[in-house]
């Protein structure tokens, strides 16, 4: 495995889940999945590009058949970057001085050696695979675990991928987005202002596949979220579509996060979609507008951005971005409706401590199908559970 452990860890590693770099026990357990990098489309066959994940520098390279492959992002040669050179078939020449490398990161060629010494040489090279529109890379070392499946992103409806910006902020920000946000942070939306809404009460169960986060509003409406392990979200919008995402970090303070929307329309109904949901709005005006708004340039609450800018997305960068680029953790001050984000860390708290101690993580399923999910329950109108079903 590329991040051996190798040192003693301590339990603040265990709490720690922000650091995810090579040598850091949150790190360890994240290299253990795949995790989505970039869309199929940004990646067209004979192309190289460079990538960063977990604070890991790599090269993201389509061979001329259409397959994915993942190697070192500099060449061992002189140490050029490895994306600036040509593809050729599946393998990858360098720009510098044309060593070529096939998709394993053996050297192959060196064209201006008297005497090669390709069999030498070998950069590092990691899984890729294609799945629902995204490439995926693996680079826990050793055996890749078999590739997500989500049933309801398979059955032919319409799946969207909009771009996905690095936000400078952990990942980890963007895993603690809360479904108590939404009645602040949402309040002034698209179609106009919903005003004041009382924030819903919320718990949380573990489940086989990470944790089921229920919401009660107080007109007894309950719906559920779901959150996979490690970093994933999952979720059917009132709309009916399949919302699938990852939480990706990029390095400690950046992350990306891909989302998979299965649309479940035909004809011209979904061309209506796809008008209304393309990218009306680039990436550049998202971060540029954020960071106006963080610099007090831009008032959040002026109505006219909600015609120039996606606002859901302004507004959730605004709030995620705005806690610091790691949030201080030791300066917060939980309540009750923090509930389902203190589970989650317990979650996670239990398996970094199992990694440590060299004890069998958990399981967690990964092909899950779920159908309904928003519907009034007897429950709703009763007592909300206030204790943690924590596994133990
Ligand atoms: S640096 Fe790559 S071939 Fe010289
Ligand atoms: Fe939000």
């Amino acid at each position: 495995m590329a991040t051996q452990q190798t040192r003693e860890w301590t339990p603040s590693d265990w709490t720690d889940f922000v650091h995810t770099g090579p040598g850091t026990l949150a790190g360890q357990y994240m290299r253990q999945f795949w995790h989505p990098i970039m869309r199929t489309e940004d990646l067209p066959p004979g192309r190289a590009k460079p990538i960063k994940i977990m604070s890991e520098d790599l090269t993201l390279y389509r061979g001329e058949t259409g397959t994915p492959h993942c190697v070192a992002f500099r060449c061992a040669h002189r140490g050029t970057q490895l994306s600036t050179g040509w593809v050729e078939g599946e393998d990858l020449r360098c720009f510098y001085h044309g060593w070529k490398y096939d998709g394993s990161g053996q050297c192959i060629e060196q064209p201006a050696e008297p005497e090669p010494f390709c069999g030498r040489i070998k950069i590092k090279s990691y899984p890729a695979e294609e799945y629902v529109g995204l490439i995926f890379v693996y680079i826990g070392g050793g055996q890749a675990p078999p590739m997500y499946r989500f049933p309801q992103l398979e059955d032919g409806k319409f799946l969207q991928l909009r771009e996905f910006p690095v936000w400078p902020c952990s990942y980890w920000n963007r895993q603690e987005n809360d479904p108590v946000h939404v009645a602040f942070v949402h309040r002034e939306g698209p179609h106009g202002d919903i005003g004041l809404i009382e924030p819903p009460r919320v718990w949380a169960e573990e489940t086989d596949y990470g944790m089921v986060v229920h919401e009660v509003t107080p007109g007894g409406i309950e719906s559920m979220g779901h959150r996979l392990m490690p970093a994933m979200t999952q979720f059917i919008a009132p709309d009916g579509t399949q919302n699938v995402g990852w939480k990706v970090p990029i390095d400690d303070t950046h992350c990306i996060h891909p989302v998979v929307r299965a649309v479940p329309l035909k004809g011209d109904a979904l061309e209506a979609y796809k008008t209304r949901r393309t990218n009306q709005w680039s990436r550049a005006s998202l971060l540029e507008i954020g960071e106006g708004v963080l610099r007090g340039e831009i008032d959040l609450h002026d109505p006219s951005l909600r015609e120039t800018t996606n606002i859901v997305n302004v507004q959730d960068y605004a709030s995620m971005v705005a806690q610091g680029a790691i949030p201080d953790f030791e300066h917060e001050h939980l309540g009750k409706s923090d509930t389902s984000m203190i589970f989650w860390r317990k979650l996670w708290e239990r398996e970094l401590r199992s990694l440590a101690e060299g004890r069998p993580l958990t399981a967690w399923t990964q092909d899950i199908h779920l159908t309904s999910e928003r519907h009034f329950t007897d429950r709703a109108r009763g007592e909300v559970p206030t204790t943690l079903g924590l596994r133990v």
